[in-house]
């Protein structure tokens, strides 16, 4: 059975960090609302000049370095990003000509906000299993930091800049819970609740970037339950447990979803990996960043299963469950 393998991992932070004792001097907020509401103590914020490309490039330089695979063996990129430098083109041809690959393989960007990622690794895998690609760049970037109002202290206190990848590559597997790559992956929407969670701009309506706004609250409620949800699947598709789970790496919004997401469906708090103390959300760079934290502290071992989940505006939400 045709299994996408992840082979390599890297990432890029900004250099300025920005922390809640300087939030608190920008709007009316404090370190202790924030670190006790959210797990947030400090973001990292793009320099002038500094762009959603530059950081996704970096990723993926990483994250083939560790791969040991060269640009030019790259034949599909998918970035997901809501933060693309451009409206077009894709934010993904800037990073395939900047990596220096002529070998014309298909480039894309994909817009499914925190859940990009997930939907990212979902289409790539799509590609991979039906042999329309072999080794494909999956990055998450975003500089989130651009559309956010700085007067809005419900939500400025809550998103940082970031960014990364993953190369996926294609190999055999048993086609049974053993094999290493993606077991299970799955992706939803619901339209409806578009409102509770997106910018106010857009190049059609506004002709501005616009900034984001959300309803906290409801956002929280729907994220604990569908996250809950679609974790279930993917674990029911693999046939594993809670206990077979390695390591949980889920977007990271906010501490109480995730403590309580990985309760719910029992996983205990050791195996959750948190990164969002020192980034904020990343939106879809989220998962990828701690992926390669993981990867890199050896937190996430060869052959551990680990279980990746998000949730973000459309709503659209997701899952994936992955032998490394
Ligand atoms: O990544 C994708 C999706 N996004 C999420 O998953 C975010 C989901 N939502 C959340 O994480 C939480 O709802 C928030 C962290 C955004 C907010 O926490 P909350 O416990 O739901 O607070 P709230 O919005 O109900 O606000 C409670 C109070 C309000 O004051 P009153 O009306 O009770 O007087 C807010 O005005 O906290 C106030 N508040 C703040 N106070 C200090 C809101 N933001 C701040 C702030 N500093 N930054």
């Amino acid at each position: 059975m045709r299994r996408s393998i992840i082979t390599g991992t890297g990432s890029c932070l900004p250099g300025k960090i920005l922390t809640n004792d300087e939030l608190s001097a920008m709007v009316d907020t404090s370190d202790e609302w924030i670190t006790t509401r959210t797990g947030i103590r400090a973001r990292h914020i793009a320099a002038d000049g500094e762009y959603t490309s530059h950081l996704a490039t970096t990723a993926a330089r990483r994250a083939l370095d560790a791969a040991g695979t060269r640009p030019q063996d790259i034949d599909l990129i998918v970035l997901a990003t809501s933060t693309p430098d451009q409206t077009f083109p894709a934010t993904a041809a800037t990073v395939q000509a900047e990596l220096g690959i002529t070998n014309t393989c298909p480039v894309f960007d994909l817009q499914a906000v925190c859940s990009g990622f997930v939907y990212a690794l979902t289409t790539a895998d799509a590609f991979l299993r039906s042999g329309q690609a072999t080794r494909a760049l999956v990055i998450g970037a975003e500089t989130f930091s651009r559309i956010l109002d700085w007067d809005d202290r419900g939500t400025c206190v809550l998103f940082g800049d970031g960014a990364g990848a993953v190369v996926l590559e294609a190999g055999e597997g048993r086609g049974d819970v053993s094999d290493r790559g993606i077991l299970a992956a799955r992706i939803h929407a619901d339209g409806r609740q578009r409102d509770l969670l997106y910018v106010d701009g857009g190049p059609s309506t506004t002709q501005t970037t616009g900034f984001l706004r959300m309803k906290g609250r409801e956002v929280f409620r729907h994220a604990v339950t569908r996250i809950a949800e679609v974790m279930k699947e993917v674990m029911e598709d693999a046939g594993v447990s809670a206990d077979d789970i390695a390591l949980f790496v889920p977007h990271q919004a906010n501490i109480r979803i995730l403590e309580g997401t990985a309760k719910k469906i029992g996983i205990p708090s050791e195996k959750v990996f948190i990164t969002l103390d020192r980034h904020g959300n990343t939106s879809a760079a989220s998962i990828p960043l701690a992926l390669d934290e993981a990867v890199r502290t050896g937190r996430a071992r060869p052959g551990d299963l680990l279980l990746l989940e998000a949730m973000g505006g459309g709503f659209t939400w997701g899952a994936a469950l992955i032998r490394l």
